[in-house]
């Protein structure tokens, strides 16, 4: 790509007008996920690893996460909803899909999207923790530091990112936007604002 290229071309025109800006480029990710797979490569050494993604919106963290790990790693998943209003969460959180295995004993890697608040995390780490695994371990592709209400443990972080909504790579507004490769902001229009 040139560097005169502009950034928000390579989205699906479907979207391109309700961006506002490419904040982290599909290969930024890349890149990250390369530096944080070799990270846990190196603390998991001889051990077995349990990804826990949660759903909806750490599947691709999950999935190109998983393909990069050279230790031997199983994935399972939790759905859960936290009550809130669309942008924000409340820390109420409800589990609606729940692991299929048991992880007493076990090393587990919650995989995040976005720590927010931390309110939803801080209740599925106190959750799985009371089924005795072995160690939970935390890694979040993005962080919103200025955003915490409680003190979490982080093990591992992709980005930190200013207060403002983000979406794509799994990230959503109401269930659009998912699919882009990037992490961008939306034009407030996009929100109905
Ligand atoms: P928390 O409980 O406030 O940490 O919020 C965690 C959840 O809120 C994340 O897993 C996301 O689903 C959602 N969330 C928080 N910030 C954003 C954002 O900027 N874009 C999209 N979803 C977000």
């Amino acid at each position: 790509m040139s560097e005169s290229a502009d950034p928000l071309d390579r989205l699906p025109a479907a979207y391109r007008s309700q961006v506002e800006q490419v904040l982290i480029p599909r290969e930024a990710i890349a890149a990250k996920l390369d530096v944080l797979a070799a990270e846990i490569d190196r603390d998991y050494a001889d051990r077995e690893l349990l990804l826990v993604g949660v759903l909806k919106g750490a599947i691709f963290v999950v999935a190109d996460l998983h393909r990069r790990l050279e230790v031997p790693s199983a994935v399972d998943f939790m759905a859960v909803s936290s009550y809130g209003s669309a942008t924000t969460s409340s820390g109420v959180v409800r589990i609606m899909k729940d692991l299929d295995t048991e992880i007493e004993g076990r090393d587990v890697l919650v995989v995040e999207d976005i720590v927010d608040s931390g309110l939803t995390l801080d209740y599925l780490l106190k959750n799985l923790r009371s089924r005795r695994p072995a160690s939970v371990e935390v890694l979040s592709l993005l962080t919103k530091p200025s955003r915490r209400e409680v003190d979490l443990p982080i093990r591992y972080v992709g980005f930190e990112v200013p207060d403002v909504f983000v979406v794509g790579y799994g990230l959503d507004f109401a269930e659009h936007y998912r699919g882009l490769s990037d992490i961008v902001t939306l034009r407030p229009e996009a929100y109905g604002g």
